[in-house]
């Protein structure tokens, strides 16, 4: 068995510019983030994953970047980042980096170079293409709407961009480039970083020429290469983004021999609500079933052969709550029962700022409060294309991902507390309801269940190592499984519905003792084990010691 730290580890996503602002300018910052940190250690979480805070435009909230080795002005100094580093090494925090090498800003020095001509010696940094009949090159689409080549005029060729005009591809053919690349990360971890977390990583393999995007023949090497020159035998964390994954493929970059990454994000779960070959604003019915299927066949087809990462959210996505949960009535239910459920699985948990309070998506009446450029884009695309505006402001309401980008609500007061100017984005009016001050101090919260499904998991090893099955596959309201680990035996049972539900385990499990580990309502661990009945959005873990 390996023991890894990492599958021990609880991670927190920090997205620096909705997190904590220290000065007033209504931008969250490093330093803000330095005087959270407390907070973060009463949860529990052992790594910040930290979105990144490089030197950067913002064309792309910073997925943009121009210089890897330098600090976004709005979020402070190095000197800044070099403290958080160390005052998360105090409080056994680790940080996570953000590394967006699939692409740059257009403002980063290799491209200001590569655009000055054909032959100048970064041009190959990039991927560049003549035009065909006076055209782009092919129909490759950028995620961020429109083309995926801009044309620039000065040397009269196309350049790749999959993201937005000003994030223009790199070539990760240029072995130069690369071992830059290489050099940069090497930096950080000179740093005492605890990993990296890689942006669309799935991408650097990528043929234009072919269309493969995802996937790409030489992915695997690519990241074998940057292991073996990098943080291999580091003893770090590495965490892949990975779209179009499979189990298969998710093997192979977390294969336990640690020749490529610990593990990667896959989004199966995360696309169950778009329609099939559709665009994300494509909406579909969420259906638990489905749910079922697609968390179930990763726990079950990376057992032992593979590690899952566990989330619900992420800058990216909408508000599990608003989500799989009920986000009114319920919310304080549903939102430990999705906790519940995810953090009772195999795998290493993420969460993201912001869930451990329960917080929701936004609705902003007007377009204009919404500051994403995915959304934007994509609004003007679609009303081009005839859409009507309330359909597309609907699927922004489901879909967006300022729904997960509204500062954090720290307390009661102006702006949730999250800064003392004007934010940078609106606070989302509930802040009132829904902060941290009030939940820190009220045992029964959001905050505190949250910060015991950690405890739980850091004092029983069959969280982290027990085989995770399936039961009541069938049941289209409770989505319960066990996990099992020499002679202990955890049963997770969970209410996806507003309504009582009542149902029979189908095999009997034999114990010598058990115990209720946690639930969201007042329970009686006497109650019976083979005919249970929970209630609207009820959750609980039981542990057996087995005969
Ligand atoms: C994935 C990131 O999570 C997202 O926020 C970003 O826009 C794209 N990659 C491009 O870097």
């Amino acid at each position: 068995m390996n023991k890894e730290w990492w599958k021990e580890s609880v991670v927190y996503q920090v997205y620096p510019r909705s997190f904590n602002d220290s000065n007033g300018d209504g931008i969250g910052d490093i330093r803000g983030i330095i005087e959270k940190l407390d907070y973060l250690k009463e949860l529990g979480i052992d790594v910040i994953w930290l979105s990144p805070v490089y030197k950067s435009p913002n064309d792309d909230n910073g997925y943009d970047i121009s210089d890897y080795e330098d600090i976004m002005d709005d979020f402070g100094t190095m000197e800044d980042m070099d403290e958080l580093i160390k005052e998360g090494k105090k409080r056994g925090i680790k940080i996570l980096m953000d590394l967006v090498v699939n692409h740059t800003s257009d403002e980063h020095s290799w491209f200001i170079e590569a655009r000055k001509s054909k032959d100048n010696p970064y041009r190959d940094y990039y991927v560049w293409r003549s035009p065909v009949d006076g055209k782009e090159p092919n129909d490759l689409k950028s995620t961020f709407s429109g083309s995926a080549w801009k044309y620039d005029e000065a040397s009269g060729q196309y350049y790749l961009h999959l993201f937005s005009k000003k994030q223009p591809d790199l070539n990760w053919e240029n072995e130069e480039m690369r071992n830059k690349v290489y050099d940069m990360m090497n930096f950080w971890i000179d740093k005492g970083i605890g990993g990296f977390r890689m942006d669309v990583i799935e991408l650097i393999g990528k043929i234009p020429d072919e269309k493969i995007k995802e996937n790409g023949p030489k992915l695997h090497e690519y990241i074998k290469e940057m292991n073996e020159k990098t943080f291999g035998n580091k003893n770090l964390l590495t965490v892949g983004e990975a779209w179009c994954s499979n189990p298969e493929i998710a093997k192979q970059y977390s294969n336990p021999d640690g020749s490529e990454l610990s593990m990667v994000f896959q989004f199966e779960h995360i696309l169950l609500d778009q329609q099939p070959d559709k665009e994300k604003w494509d909406l579909k019915p969420l259906e638990l079933l489905d749910l079922k299927k697609a968390l179930s066949r990763w726990q079950v087809e990376l057992e032992g052969t593979g590690w899952n990462s566990l989330f619900w959210n992420n800058h990216d996505v909408p508000r599990i709550v608003s989500r799989w949960g009920n986000d009114k009535e319920y919310r304080i239910e549903s939102a430990k029962m999705l906790a519940t459920l995810l953090h009772g699985m195999k795998g290493t948990p993420y969460i993201y700022q912001g869930e451990e309070l329960g917080m929701t998506n936004i609705r902003f009446d007007d377009l204009s409060d919404y500051k994403d450029i995915e959304t934007l884009n994509m609004y003007n695309e679609r009303i081009e294309q005839g859409y009507n505006h309330e359909d597309i402001m609907q699927s922004i309401y489901t879909k967006g991902r300022d729904n997960a980008r509204t500062p954090i609500q720290w307390d009661d007061s102006e702006n949730a507390g999250f800064t003392t100017g004007e934010p940078w984005i609106k606070v989302n009016p509930n802040y009132k309801e829904i902060n941290a001050k009030s939940q820190l101090s009220d045992e029964n919260s959001i905050f505190n269940y949250y910060k015991k499904l950690i405890k739980i998991r850091k004092s029983n090893p069959v969280v982290i190592h027990g085989e995770y099955k399936l039961i009541l596959e069938e049941n289209n309201e409770v989505f319960a499984y066990t996990r099992t680990f020499e002679n202990e035996k955890l049963l997770v049972v969970c209410n996806f519905t507003g309504n009582k539900t009542k149902f029979l385990l189908e095999e009997q499990i034999e114990f010598k003792s058990r115990e209720l580990l946690i639930s969201n309502y007042n329970s009686d661990v006497y109650e019976p084990i083979d005919n249970i009945e929970l209630r609207p959005y009820e959750a609980k873990i039981y542990k057996f010691i087995l005969d």
